[in-house]
């Protein structure tokens, strides 16, 4: 028992739990991603994995997603970037959803899965349904080896690393990080970039584990947010764009660990239902870095101050008007626009993570849930 406790606390490396360990090696985890994949200064973009459909993914007329949980987010972030990017349509699906109806495939459709864990049933359903009507299946994985792998035509790892924590947090960073680079690959190769803009991409890109080393370093910001609001009961998360799926992840991370009841919403939506919860109780956090919707964030930011919510928020170093508004903010760098998600999530795992530990949770294995989930 001893021993075990012992090898449990190396394995841990000095944090108080995994999950915490595993929002610590992003940076390292991304870079890990990139490595052998990214080089800006030789302008050089691969994923090995996926070299030999890069053509058929280019020509395909649209794109299917399908992945669940936390995955699916990342499906979520990655249909903004293909579209804007390569210009390719992209339906993102619950797994669960699509195996169960009579899914539209026709043969040399793609049909990509996420999955972390390369296991869960639902996806692994679904790909192989699509699989059976002619699609490409593509695969973006973590572990490797796992069943979904095994079964698709192609893909590319998120090489991670092991992630114990039941609420994924470095493998989610990963998998946006592999997507990013596939629709930039595929934007490429049909000729949408221009080589400035992908040289441009590359440098960008290989700053960002030094750019989440820099929003890490907000953690004990973050940490005395998480004292003020641990015993809210509801929240509420909003954001656009790109950082519309990023409030849906930071929802589902508090909702997780810390069982307090978290919707995550896109910003402009507030205004159909959500606005009516708003009072002097409800927090409310915004992602609102500088990007094209930054000023219609900042309307929707003055709505739930005017109805008195508790507003946090997420914007980019130097903002000087949101700080004027919000009750409490937290800093994250610039990068492009695109990247911004890889960024953004970061102080939302964060706040899950310190809002657990004030409530006595069981961060690493909350109650009801499994790190993959094997069964319908
Ligand atoms: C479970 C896990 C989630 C995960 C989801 C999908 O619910 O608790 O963290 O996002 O399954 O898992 P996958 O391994 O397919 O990414």
């Amino acid at each position: 028992q001893h021993v075990e406790l012992e090898l449990e606390a190396i394995e841990k490396g000095g944090f108080e739990h995994f999950m915490l360990k595993e929002i610590f090696e992003q940076p390292r985890s991304v870079k890990d991603c990139f490595r052998g994949r990214v080089n800006a200064d030789e302008g050089h973009l691969v994923l090995g994995g996926l070299r030999e459909y890069l053509d058929d993914i280019a020509k395909s007329e649209r794109i299917v997603i399908v992945a669940c949980g936390t995955s699916w987010h990342a499906g979520l972030v990655a249909e903004y970037i293909f579209e804007e990017l390569a210009r390719i349509p992209v339906e993102v699906e619950y797994a669960s959803e699509f195996r169960y109806r009579n899914p539209i495939i026709k043969e040399g459709d793609v049909v990509l899965a996420i999955s972390q864990s390369g296991e869960t049933m639902d996806t692994l359903a679904a790909i192989e349904l699509a699989k059976s009507r002619g699609a490409i299946i593509l695969g973006i994985c973590n572990v490797v080896g796992s069943s979904i792998p095994r079964i698709t035509h192609a893909g590319a790892y998120t090489h991670a690393g092991p992630e114990i924590g039941v609420a994924s947090t470095k493998a989610f960073t990963a998998q946006v990080s592999v997507l990013t680079l596939m629709a930039i690959a595929v934007a490429r190769k049909k000729g949408n970039l221009h080589e400035d803009t992908f040289r441009r991409f590359l440098f960008e890109l290989e700053r960002i584990p030094d750019k989440i080393e820099k929003v890490l370093k907000n953690a004990d910001k973050v940490k005395e947010i998480s004292e003020l609001f641990k015993d809210a009961r509801n929240f509420i998360y909003l954001g656009r764009g790109l950082n519309f799926p990023v409030a849906l992840e930071g929802a589902l991370k508090l909702k997780e660990i810390s069982y307090i009841h978290a919707e995550g919403y896109p910003a402009a939506e507030m205004k159909h239902g959500p606005i009516a919860l708003i009072d002097e109780d409800m927090p409310v956090v915004f992602i609102a870095t500088r990007d094209q919707s930054y000023e219609k964030v900042v309307s929707n930011i003055q709505e739930v101050k005017a109805r008195k919510g508790k507003v946090i928020a997420v914007v980019t170093e130097g903002d000087k008007l949101i700080p004027t508004m919000a009750d409490h903010v937290v800093e994250i760098p610039v990068t492009h626009e695109v990247l911004m998600p890889l960024l953004s999530v970061i102080p939302l795992q964060l706040l899950s993570y310190y809002i657990a530990v004030m409530r006595g949770c069981n961060v690493d294995q909350p109650r009801n849930l499994a790190k993959s989930v094997t069964v319908e």
